[in-house]
């Protein structure tokens, strides 16, 4: 990779050192430039006329997203955020009293909270898939819960919010596929930081968001929904860009996943998210993920050598989200500390809010989180260590 170039591309790192990618990532000049060079374009021409206007751009937005995860482009819509594309998938699904839901402890709580709702609301049972040894989703245990008739959708992060593992997707997949039991992906860490194929992985639906790892601006999102399942899944939501209406008491919707769209959108943000994914793919995820992944662990290893610390991550296979707890100051103490140095070093807090089921488990009430993207450097990680060693300790 071209780590130079990468880091021309990213304005930001010349003031600061940015470990906050699961967050939100700092945008390349190619997505600041197609954000706002629509919006200069708006104000130029009106809002709904540099829309007609950018509407082959807006419609390859949807060409570049498909061939991202590796779909067609009828199986997109575009959504304004990772959260809401997930809740259209998972509300619109037929799910019936005694139905069973398989998630992961890695749930993200946006995705439980809904969950919890439909157990009030339909009577549906949620199960917790036991992890292995690892930490990860145990496919033995999912083998066996899925011997129950009553399972309905397996559904879970394949990275979670506060790292730990990758989950085996794949092989949840093909587990799903031979229990004939929809599978729902929050590919919200993982898009844009690793290679995802809705095709091997063989899920059903799918939701990433535009700017963590993919790098685009804030507000956007999508939904992938695989062809042959898009016309039985009815939107809990609908307008009249999602459906039409025929009569006064008729309405049609849409066949393709646009179903799940609503009209009004933020165009500049769509091609922001464009440009995005066309950013990530010139500069190839895999080797992206190869970086990520080795500043991940070198970041691991150096968090280890200083007292007081204790990286916090599982999972057979980790990602470039670096969790840690310091035994004597709290994580925003931490955050606080980091970003008064000369030069600004980010990072995040995820807590047991975002987690429940993980950090219940583990018996963590919160971790510091540096979420490494491929801009960042062995250098910047030496300066958060060395920062980490000067933090006053009590
Ligand atoms: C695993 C996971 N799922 C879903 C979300 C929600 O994404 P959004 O904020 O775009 O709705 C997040 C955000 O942190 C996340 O980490």
């Amino acid at each position: 990779m071209d780590i130079d170039q990468l880091r021309a591309d990213t304005p930001a790192v010349a003031q600061l050192i940015h470990f906050n990618n699961a967050g939100a990532a700092l945008m390349p000049t190619p997505v600041i430039d197609a954000v706002t060079r629509h919006i200069q374009l708006e104000a130029r021409l009106g809002g709904y006329e540099a829309a007609g206007q950018q509407s082959q751009e807006v419609e390859n937005v949807y060409t570049a997203i498909a061939r991202l995860i590796n779909a067609r482009t009828d199986e997109i819509a575009v959504i304004e955020n990772a959260t809401r594309a997930w809740d259209m998938a998972f509300y619109s699904l037929p799910l019936r009293p005694g139905d069973v839901v398989l998630t992961s402890s890695t749930e993200y709580a946006g995705n439980y909270i809904p969950y919890l709702q439909l157990k009030q609301q339909r009577g549906i049972e949620i199960r917790v898939i036991p992890n292995d040894e690892h930490g990860q989703v145990s496919l033995t245990a999912l083998k066996a819960l899925l011997d129950d008739q009553r399972v309905a959708l397996i559904s879970l992060p394949v990275i979670a919010t506060n790292g730990g593992p990758v989950q085996p997707v794949e092989q949840v997949g093909a587990l799903a596929r031979a229990a004939g039991v929809l599978f729902l992906l929050d590919a919200c860490q993982a898009v844009g930081q690793m290679p995802i194929d809705v095709q091997k992985i063989g899920c059903h639906m799918l939701t990433a968001t535009s700017r963590k790892y993919l790098r685009g601006p804030r507000g956007m999102g999508f939904l992938y929904v695989e062809r042959a399942l898009c016309q039985s899944l009815e939107p809990a939501f609908l307008d009249l860009h999602a459906a039409s209406l025929q009569s006064a008491e008729q309405f049609t919707i849409r066949t393709d996943a646009r179903r799940f769209e609503n009209w009004e959108c933020n165009v500049a943000a769509k091609l922001g998210l464009g440009a995005a994914v066309h950013y990530a793919l010139a500069q190839g995820i895999e080797p992206m993920w190869q970086r990520i992944q080795h500043l991940g662990e070198y970041l691991r290893l150096r968090l280890a050598e200083i007292r007081g610390v204790t990286p916090r991550d599982l999972g057979a296979q980790k990602s470039g989200i670096v969790t840690f707890t310091h035994d004597q100051r709290s994580a925003a103490q931490v955050q606080q500390w980091l970003a008064g140095q000369e030069t600004r070093i980010n990072v995040s807090i995820s807590t047991f809010r975002s987690t429940l089921l993980d950090m219940q488990q583990r018996d963590l009430l919160e971790v510091s989180r540096a979420s490494l993207h491929a801009y960042n450097t062995e250098a910047e990680i030496d300066t958060l260590i060395a920062a980490l060693r000067r933090l006053p300790t009590i």
